[in-house]
């Protein structure tokens, strides 16, 4: 069973389940909370808050969260060493929430390039919860007094604004906080959409050819990476430009953590197709055993349960006394 080492960093993070996980999430994210979990404290959370800034079908939402809990268990979350909850089990994140968004300016919030994106796509939804979305995603890390936060690029600006607020409070009523890093990997930080490689690889994209979900079956993925875009230059060459055969580069770069040097070297004499095939045949090869893994969970809902009630038991314990704490400092009165 778990427990909190005190000697060991801890390690924070959470994935949305606005939608079936795609290899961006896998490969920015996910792959590495897995190898955290030795070394480190792991607190992961399906942060099912923060999707309904964005309108879900109830039926559907419902179903997502406990695929994704399972789909988590099979890319390696393991709860035996690892916590991992549902955010909306654990009520003290939307308590922290409320009292951080008094701590955080208007202008800071109106930076946010996440917002501004999504204002843009939902722009008949711009709802409040999507201007603060930060503040919860601060009360999520801050709660855990979590040293380091493995993330994806795009949600760099999320963390620092986190370190903005934790500093200010900390500033105003003593050591409260822990002040938490990013870790960005290298090679995955930044996945992008197989259609369009100036934009991020979505789960929520209308494109199903622009992602490859971690579900997808083998004749899907090749069909989807076949698809791929690219340019007539027919050389895998690093250009450096956000081009598709840079983004198809990453991606292969980081399912074999082999460098991009080498992977230039080893297509050296080949052409685009012979590389996507390759491509294909090493994502079949590493989302296979997520896929046969996944099967077995979904099917034993008990064994979910028991893992998420336990997780968010502890979850609460660890984070109520933070909450304590920053109630105590602010003033309130105790019950
Ligand atoms: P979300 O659900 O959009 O994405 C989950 C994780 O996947 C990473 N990611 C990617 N990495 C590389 N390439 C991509 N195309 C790609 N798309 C997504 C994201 O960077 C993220 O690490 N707000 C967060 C969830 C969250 C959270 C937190 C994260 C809530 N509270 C506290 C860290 C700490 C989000 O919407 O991620």
């Amino acid at each position: 069973m778990f427990e909190i080492d005190k000697n060991k960093k801890t390690i924070f993070s959470a994935v949305q389940p606005s939608g079936f996980l795609t290899l961006g999430n896998y490969l920015g994210a996910i792959k590495n909370w897995i190898n955290f979990q030795d070394n480190y404290n792991c607190i992961f959370s399906l942060a099912d808050l923060h999707t309904i800034t964005v309108k879900q079908n109830p039926k559907d939402f419902h179903d997502r969260i406990i695929e994704l809990y399972a789909l988590f268990l099979a890319c390696g979350v393991n709860p035996e060493k690892s916590i991992f909850f549902i955010q909306s089990h654990v009520h003290t994140h939307a308590e922290l929430s409320w009292i951080l968004s008094c701590f955080t300016y208007f202008g800071e919030l109106s930076r946010m390039t996440q917002f501004k994106d999504k204002s843009q796509k939902y722009e008949n939804n711009i709802n409040s919860g999507l201007f603060t979305y930060p503040c919860l995603m601060a009360a999520d890390i801050l709660l855990y007094q979590a040293d380091i936060i493995p993330v994806g690029a795009d949600q760099k600006q999320h963390i620092e604004l986190t370190r903005d607020i934790a500093i200010r409070f900390n500033n105003l009523y003593g050591d409260i906080f822990k002040i938490p890093e990013d870790f960005i990997p290298k090679a995955g930080a930044r996945i992008m959409s197989l259609q369009n490689p100036e934009k991020k690889m979505s789960k929520s994209d209308e494109n199903a050819n622009s992602y490859i979900a971690l579900l997808d079956s083998p004749d899907i993925i090749v069909k989807k990476i076949k698809k791929a875009v690219t340019d007539s230059n027919n050389l895998v060459k690093f250009t450096d430009k956000n081009t598709g055969i840079d983004n198809l580069i990453n991606i292969y770069s980081s399912l074999t953590n082999k460098k991009i040097v080498e992977i230039e070297q080893e297509f050296e004499n080949s052409n685009y197709g012979i590389f996507k095939n390759k491509i294909s045949e090493k994502i079949i090869e590493t989302l296979n055993p997520i896929q046969e893994k996944f099967n077995y969970y979904i099917k034993n809902k008990d064994y979910l349960e028991i893992n998420y009630k336990k997780s968010a038991e502890m979850a609460l314990e660890i984070s109520q006394k933070t909450l304590n704490k920053v109630k105590e400092s602010i003033g309130f009165l105790s019950l």
